[in-house]
C-alpha cells in the first residue's frame, strides 16, 4: 500500500552552508505540502537510534558522528507517491551519481554530507516520522 506522506531531514552540511531555505523552497515548488517542521539538534544517542537499521555497516560511525555535527530540519511531506516521487526529487545517495536538478546534485558535496534524507518506504516514512513528531505536531 502506498501512502501520500515521507519524511525528510536537511542534514548539517547543508543546514551549515546556508542552503536550508532553499532546499526548503524546492521541495514545496516539486508539489509537496510541508506536514510537520522542526529545527533540531540529534544527540548521539537518538541519530544512533535512528539510523540504527545501519548499525552492521562500516560507515554506521561516520555517519552518526556526522548527523550530530550541527542542527538539522526535519520534516514530515504531503504529496501523491510522496516516497517514490521524492527519491526523485532528491536523488541517488552519492551525490556524484545524482541527476542534474536533483537536491544533491545542487547541494550535496559527498555521500557522507548528502544534503538530505528521504525515506526510502511507506512504512518508514511512518516509523521516521514518529520518531521526531506527535500528532499535534502535524497540521
Ligand atoms: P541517508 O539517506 O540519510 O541514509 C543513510 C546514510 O548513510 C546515507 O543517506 C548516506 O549519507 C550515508 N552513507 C555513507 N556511506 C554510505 C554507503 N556506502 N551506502 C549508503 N549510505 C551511506
Amino acid at each position: 500500500m502506498t501512502t501520500n506522506r515521507t519524511f525528510t531531514m536537511i542534514k548539517p552540511d547543508a543546514v551549515a552552508n546556508g542552503h536550508a531555505g532553499k532546499i526548503l523552497d524546492h521541495i514545496i515548488q516539486a508539489g509537496y505540502k510541508v506536514v510537520a517542521l522542526k529545527y533540531t539538534h540529534l544527540s548521539a544517542e537518538k541519530a544512533g537510534e535512528f539510523y540504527a537499521v545501519h548499525s552492521e555497516r562500516p560507515f554506521y560511525k561516520d555517519l552518526v558522528e556526522f548527523m550530530i555535527s550541527g542542527p538539522i530540519y526535519a520534516a514530515i511531506l504531503e504529496k501523491d507517491n510522496a516516497v517514490e516521487d521524492f527519491r526523485k526529487v532528491i536523488g541517488a545517495t552519492n551525490p556524484s551519481e545524482a541527476e542534474a536538478g536533483t537536491i544533491r546534485n545542487l547541494f550535496a558535496k559527498s555521500i557522507d554530507a548528502n544534503a538530505i534524507h528521504g525515506s526510502d518506504s511507506d512504512e518508514n516514512a511512518a516509523i521516521e516520522g514518529n520518531f521526531f513528531f506527535a500528532e499535534n505536531e502535524r497540521f
